[in-house]
Parts: structure tokens; C-alpha cells; sequence
């Protein structure tokens, strides 16, 4: 049932290419328009839609976070990302233009059907976006956009973040499709280039000896930050997610940006730094602010862990190791950045002896609040 794998992790991992891919099939129409005919809400409603909220725990609030950077971009409608137990709490300004997305790999998050649930009273047209069919979650919302990951076993999610990565910029490009010409411009390239992801994502897949090797030394490490900027920084935070739950490691992601207000306090010689560095194309200079946030940990002794892009030599002078993950568009680069963490966390994990698929204190599905 793992397929040869030793993990239901590592079979999970290894099965990411064909989740994405088959996230994105049947969702164009033969001149490449997006179709989400499953939808089960009006164009005008959703035309209607002036604000979103996204409701997600742990790793699928993560890959909300990423969503909203690429929504925003593609749909100028602002979006917020709310973990879900906060949301019901904190008075939300909901009411029948706001699209509330949540995101739940099992479906059965008690935290997030009670986010829904709250949206739902509060008037929202509520969108579930989920692996699990015939689950609570999309039974309780007025439509459901399926990730098709397969089901996921092993505690940690893998697959299906990608998945509800791709899912929510299906939906987002949709949205921008719908708001018309000037909006639908970048939808069907998007596409286009998010159908090249699976291979890249294979090819990264059989290039990770090296991230195997370091996680098999860094056994005894007590500590590991992660940094990123823009659509790096949810991948930081869910680098260092899995490393905590996995290898029980203590393990923190901040914004690149935030270390001199204060986590650069931390650096000192030999501290571990994973940071995952945008393209060099990203807009903003982006790119190169990244590479002056290595420098300035480097100075003070941090060993970096650099993940760039394929042919990025900007970063070799101020790296203890390069992980390289294939060149791809700025908006989708989580799909590969985050991919070289998880594999780290899971052998990590592993050298340490514990038991991966099903890490201590944690369950698959949080069903209680
Ligand atoms: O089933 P859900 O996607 O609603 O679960 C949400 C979180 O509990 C889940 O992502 C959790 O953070 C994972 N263990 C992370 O690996």
C-alpha cells in the first residue's frame, strides 16, 4: 500500500507532479478558458464578490496565504487569510459580497467547519475547497472546488498543499476571467505554465541526494530558522511546520523583511537558515533584497541553506549549500520551493528514528475545536 516506499510521506511527496496535474484537469474549455461548471454559484454572484476571506488551519491556511499574494495580483479584490478558530471570534466584516474560501485537505476540521459555518450566518457565499469527497466541510458550503490529491495518509501534508495551492489559483484566475478582458489577460498563460509544473516538479524529485544528506547531518540541530519574502514567506513558515512536527525540532519562518526588527537577534555562529530566494525576475527588486538578507545572516555566522532557482549565481558567494529547484514563474515557485523542505523534514525525521507518518500528539483530522 506505499507503493515500495518505506512512508506514506515519502509515497505522498512522490505523488505531488499528479496531484497538481490532475488538479488542473477538465478545468478548460477547449480554446483554454477556465470552467468550473462544479461551482454550483452564479457568475453574477461571483461577479458581485468585493472582498474574500480565506479560513484554513496549520498547512492549508499556509497555502491560503500563498493564494492571496496570486488572487490579489490577478483579481485587484482584496483577500484575507483567517485561521480559522480566530475568525468566529474576532467579529468578522462579512456580509453577501464576501466570498469565504475555506481550505480543508480531510473536510472534517472541526476549527474550519465552525468558520464556514459562522460565514454562512453572516450572509457570505462560502466556497470549500477540499480532498475529500462527500466530507463535512463541502457539505456545508454553498460550493466545492476538489483538489484531486488522492488521499492523503501520513499526519503531515504534502500533497495536498500543492493541491489547494493550485486549486485556489484555478479559482482566483477564474475570478479574473470573470471580471473580463483586461483581468482574463494572464489566465490561460497562467495555466499554461502551471501545466508545466508537474515536470518540473519530477525533475526536482530526482535531484534531492544532497537535501537528503544535510537533514541526515543536521540530526542533532536544535534549532532551524526558515525566511522567504512574498510567496516565500508561507513556504518558510510551512518549512518550518514540518520540521517541527516531524522532527520535533524547534523551527521558525519569518518574513525575510522582519529579521532586523528583531529575529536577526538570534543569529549567531553556526545557527542552521534555510531561505528560499524568489527568481531573479520577480518584480520589486525582490530578488536582490533577498540575497542582501543572506548576506547580513552570513556576516554573523548563520550556515545558510539557500534554495535558488537553476542558473541563480547571485547567491553561490553567500551559500554553505545551494538547493536548486527548476526555474518557473514567480507566482508558482512555492510549488517547488516547498518541496526540498519537506523532503528534509521527512529524513531528518528519520535519521532521528521516529515514526513520520504518525509524529507524536498530532492526528490526521483535528475534529475537535
Ligand atoms: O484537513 P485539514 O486540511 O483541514 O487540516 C488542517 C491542519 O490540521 C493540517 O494541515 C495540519 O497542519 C497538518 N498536520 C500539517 O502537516
Amino acid at each position: 500500500e506505499k507503493g515500495g516506499y518505506d512512508t506514506f510521506m515519502e509515497k505522498e511527496i512522490h505523488e505531488q507532479p499528479q496531484a497538481v496535474n490532475d488538479t488542473l484537469l477538465g478545468r478548460t474549455n477547449e480554446v483554454g478558458a477556465l470552467e468550473l461548471d462544479e461551482l454550483r454559484i452564479s457568475e453574477e454572484q461571483l461577479r458581485a464578490v468585493d472582498r474574500i476571506t480565506i479560513v484554513a488551519c496549520g498547512t492549508a491556511a499556509y497555502a491560503g496565504m500563498v493564494a492571496k499574494y496570486a488572487i490579489e495580483h490577478w483579481t485587484r479584490i482584496p483577500v484575507e487569510v483567517s485561521l480559522a478558530h480566530e475568525f468566529r471570534y474576532c467579529d468578522p466584516i462579512v456580509d453577501d459580497r464576501t466570498l469565504v474560501v475555506s481550505i480543508s485537505q480531510s473536510g472534517e476540521t472541526m476549527d474550519t467547519l465552525m468558520a464556514v459555518k459562522h460565514a454562512r450566518e453572516l450572509g457570505a457565499l462560502t466556497i470549500s475547497v477540499c480532498n475529500t469527497h462527500g466530507s463535512t466541510i463541502p457539505r456545508e458550503s454553498d460550493a466545492v472546488l476538489y483538489t484531486h490529491a488522492g488521499p492523503e495518509v501520513a499526519v503531515a501534508s504534502t500533497k495536498a498543499f500543492l493541491a489547494q495551492i493550485t486549486a485556489c489559483y484555478v479559482l482566483g484566475l477564474y475570478l479574473a476571467q470573470l471580471k473580463g478582458q483586461s483581468y482574463a489577460q494572464d489566465a490561460k498563460a497562467v495555466m499554461a505554465q502551471l501545466q508545466q509544473v508537474p515536470d518540473r516538479i519530477t525533475e526536482l524529485l530526482g535531484d534531492l541526494d544532497r537535501v537528503r544528506e544535510i537533514a541526515r547531518f543536521m540530526a542533532d540541530t536544535r534549532s532551524v530558522l526558515f525566511l522567504g519574502r512574498h510567496v516565500g514567506f508561507p513556504v518558510a513558515l510551512e518549512g518550518a511546520l514540518k520540521l517541527k512536527e516531524l522532527a520535533y525540532i524547534h523551527a521558525e519562518g519569518f518574513a525575510a523583511g522582519e529579521l532586523k526588527h528583531g529575529p536577526i537577534a538570534l543569529i549567531e555562529p553556526g545557527q542552521p537558515v534555510f531561505i528560499v530566494v524568489p527568481g531573479p525576475d520577480t518584480p520589486h527588486g525582490l530578488h536582490g533584497k533577498v540575497v542582501s538578507n543572506i548576506q547580513e545572516i552570513r556576516a554573523r555566522g548563520a550556515r545558510t541553506l539557500v534554495i535558488a532557482e537553476d542558473g541563480d549565481d547571485a547567491v553561490v558567494p553567500f551559500a554553505d549549500e545551494v538547493i536548486r529547484v527548476p526555474r518557473t514563474a514567480p507566482l508558482l515557485q512555492p510549488l517547488l520551493t516547498v518541496v526540498p523542505l519537506q523532503v528534509f523534514a521527512l529524513e531528518l525525521a528519520t535519521a532521528k528514528g521516529l515514526d513520520v507518518d504518525q509524529p507524536r500528539n498530532l492526528a490526521k483530522s483535528v475534529t475537535v475545536e
